[in-house]
This record gives structure tokens, sequence and C-alpha cells, in this order.
């Protein structure tokens, strides 16, 4: 890509250090557009991002030119798309830095990906009064899978509690690990609070009893380089569609000697090697575990996707957020009537916030009004709502492609917002 290296930008205000904010905008087709008759301000970017171009182009191109089912036909649009599909596969690898290009499982997403863990690692592994071990600013998709292992094993599920800025608590987590813990399951970055957690020395601590963990990096992937092997995690969730690539699709990482262990999660087509009534033998690693005809565009356009990312440079999209951040925290902070929820010390691009005496879906409503989408509610994070006694905040969330001055016109809405409701 080669926003990244154009160094000359006509509109300077949308220049920050290695990133070319304005060229990149024009790969994004849908921030041309309007919303309420004003221009789009898109500040949703924890719950979806926005594709750019090459990734919608990708989707048109295979639905056009090669569509095709993988890994089965002799003729040459499905050898085409059997490529296509495995060299995104090899992307996601490079991408996430794995050993094997078999640790890489397509699946529906990240939710999918600690569902698979949960059913076939989990119920293979986790016996009466076990215990598996979690955060208490999780998404619900990294708490139900376990409530439903535990209910279905008589184990227990043991919350790791927060902090009042939304910090992980690293000293009750080694209080809480013990004979009976078999796996650790936390977030790399918290979607309601935007806290990074510090996975390297959870999955230390673990390592140090035999515990493996499983990191849930849904958020943390469209922010920071990824090295797999450098955190030593065992299994590693993503979703492509917010990394700049489609919905439908995701990644677990998985090291390949537990993967290889793990019955399937799923049976059908693709992940057996020979099936009679009498008895199925299963595919290897990766396709074990992806059973039916899989997300073949989806899987194409996550490698899109994280070309796109690879050319604008993950070390200069987490440099450019973090002046974003700092930005819009500061600057809301300022608000009298402002409270930020979440201000851990590492954080990646989002600002969760209340207004006093305002429901958080009103202040949606009217950032609405004025083009700005931001994500209102619980999150699908109801405990870390319940630790903070509220029940929903407001949360914008930033992309590369954002700007100060959508943060601005966020502010100067979040004023209206109070002149409002005053
Ligand atoms: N998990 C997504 C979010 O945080 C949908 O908004």
């Amino acid at each position: 890509m080669k926003a990244s290296r154009d160094v000359v930008s006509s509109r300077p205000d949308l220049f920050t250090g290695a990133l070319n904010v304005s060229r990149i905008r024009d790969d994004f087709p849908i921030l041309k557009r309007k919303v309420h008759g004003k221009p789009l301000i898109y500040l949703d970017n924890a719950a979806t991002a926005q594709k750019p171009q090459q990734v919608v182009d990708a989707l048109v191109r295979f639905y056009s030119e090669y569509n095709s089912n993988i890994h089965r036909g002799v003729h040459l649009l499905s050898s085409e798309a059997t490529e296509a599909f495995e060299e995104a596969r090899a992307k996601v690898k490079r991408f996430v830095n794995a050993r094997e290009i078999s640790e890489i499982i397509f699946v529906r997403g990240a939710t999918e990906a600690i569902n698979l863990v949960a059913q076939s690692y989990g119920r293979q592994h986790v016996r009466a009064g076990d215990e598996i071990v979690i955060s208490a600013m999780e998404h619900h998709s990294n708490i139900v899978p376990w409530q439903i292992l535990c209910e279905e094993k008589g184990a227990r599920l043991r919350v790791v509690p927060i902090n009042d800025r939304g910090e992980f608590l690293m000293e009750e987590y080694e209080k809480l690990l013990n004979s009976r813990t078999r796996l650790v399951s936390v977030a790399h970055v918290s979607n309601a609070l935007g806290s990074i957690l510090p996975v390297a020395e959870i999955i230390d601590a673990a390592h140090r009893r035999n515990v493996p963990v499983l990191i849930d990096g849904a958020q943390a992937a469209p922010h920071m380089r990824l090295d797999v092997q450098l955190l030593d995690c065992d299994f590693y969730a993503l979703s492509g569609h917010k990394l700049f690539g489609p919905t439908g699709v995701g990644i677990l990482y998985g090291k390949w000697d537990l993967l290889d262990e793990m019955p399937p999660y799923q049976g059908g087509g693709d992940m057996i090697s020979s099936v009679t009534f009498e008895r199925t033998i299963y595919n290897t690693l990766p396709f074990k575990f992806e059973a039916g005809t899989p997300h073949i565009a989806g899987g194409i356009g996550l490698g899109a996707a994280i070309d796109y990312l690879n050319g604008v440079g993950l070390e200069n999209i987490a440099a450019y957020e973090q002046e974003l951040l700092g930005y819009a925290t500061d600057s809301l902070s300022a608000i009298p009537r402002v409270r930020i929820i979440g201000t851990a010390r590492e954080k990646a691009s989002l600002v969760s916030f209340t207004v006093d005496g305002v429901h958080p879906h009103d202040i949606g409503t009217v950032l609405d009004q004025e083009g700005i989408a931001i994500r209102t509610g619980h999150h699908c994070a109801q405990p870390v709502m319940d630790r903070f006694r509220i029940p929903a905040t407001a949360r914008a969330s930033f992309a590369f492609y954002n700007t100060r001055e959508e943060i601005g016109a966020l502010l100067r809405g979040v004023h209206k917002v109070i002149e409002l409701f005053n």
C-alpha cells in the first residue's frame, strides 16, 4: 500500500507521523457517505471496523471471477479458490507469527474460536471440581462458553477482579491459580474499557503451573503487532470484521501439540480423511476443525485486510491511535458531568464514558443526529457495568482513519448533549 510511504499531504491536519490519514481515508468508500445530511464520523470501530476498497475488491473478484468450493474440485476455478484461501491462511500465519500454518484455523469469529476451545479442549480436560479462570472485564463471549462447560462438568468459574481504573489485578490472579486450574482465558484488550491486559505476565504465571492460556484478541489485533510465539499463548482468538475484513470469518490460533490432541468441534465435510458407518478417521490440522464449506470469500477478504494493514504498518497505527486516544481522553475529562469509565494506564484507542444525568442511549441518539456513530449500552460486558455500578456507557472507539477533527466534532456533540439535558 502506498499510503504509508507518502510524506506529502495536501491536508497537513490529517498528516501525523508516518501515516497519511487523508490518503488512507480515500481507501474507505463508506467514509464519504452522509448521515442525516452530515458527513459520517465513524467512531464505532470496536463494534466493527470499516473495510478498505482493497477488501471489497477481493470479495467482488472472488464472486465474479473464481467463485468455487475449495479442497474438493479438480477444475481450475476450484484450484484458484483453494490457492487464494490457503494463501490467506499463510497471511494470517505471518500476521500473528505462528510457527506452523496448520496452527491457523478459520472460524466464524472470536466467539466461535472460544467456543471451539471450550467444547473441544475444555470437554476433554475439565472434570468436576476443576476451575477455569477468566477476568472481570471479559466480553460475554469469554464468559458464557465457560459457564456452559462448567455447568456440564461440575467445574467452577473463577474471576480475577479489577481495580477502579479497570486494571487486571495480578496479585489476585496469582492467588486464584491452583492445582485445580485447567485453563485461563482472558481478553488482550477489554472491549468495554479499552484496558490492555498484561497478557505476557498472565501467560507466564499460568505456565509456571502448567496451565494453558487462551487470549481473546478480538479487540487487540486491530491496534498492535501480534506475536503468538513471543507471547507463548496456547490459543489466540480473533475476528476478521474488527480487523477491517469481512464479517463471519475469524481465526483460532492454537499450538500444534494441543490442537492435534483435541477432538473435533463439529463433524461434517472436509474435516475427515475417511468415513464409513463403522468408523471415521479425522483429517489432519487445520482441516480437522473446519467442517463444512467455510466462508471462502471471507477468508480471502481477511487476507486482503491483512495486506492492507501491513501496508499501513501496525507500529504506525499504534502510535497514531495513541495520539487520538490521548486527545480524546484529555478533552472529554475536561468536560463537566463527563466521567470516563476505564482509566487503565495501558489502553487501546477507545473511550467509554457517561454524562451525569443522561442515559447513554440519549447520548448516542443526539450524536447520531450529528452524523457521529458511537456504541451505547453494556457492550456485551454486563459484569463490567455491574463492577462500575452503571447500566451502560457511551463508547467512542477509534481506528487509524479517524482524525482529531472528528474527535473535535465528538466533543461538540457531547457539549450539545449537556445543553439539551441540562
Ligand atoms: N464485541 C463488539 C463490541 O464491543 C460487538 O462492540
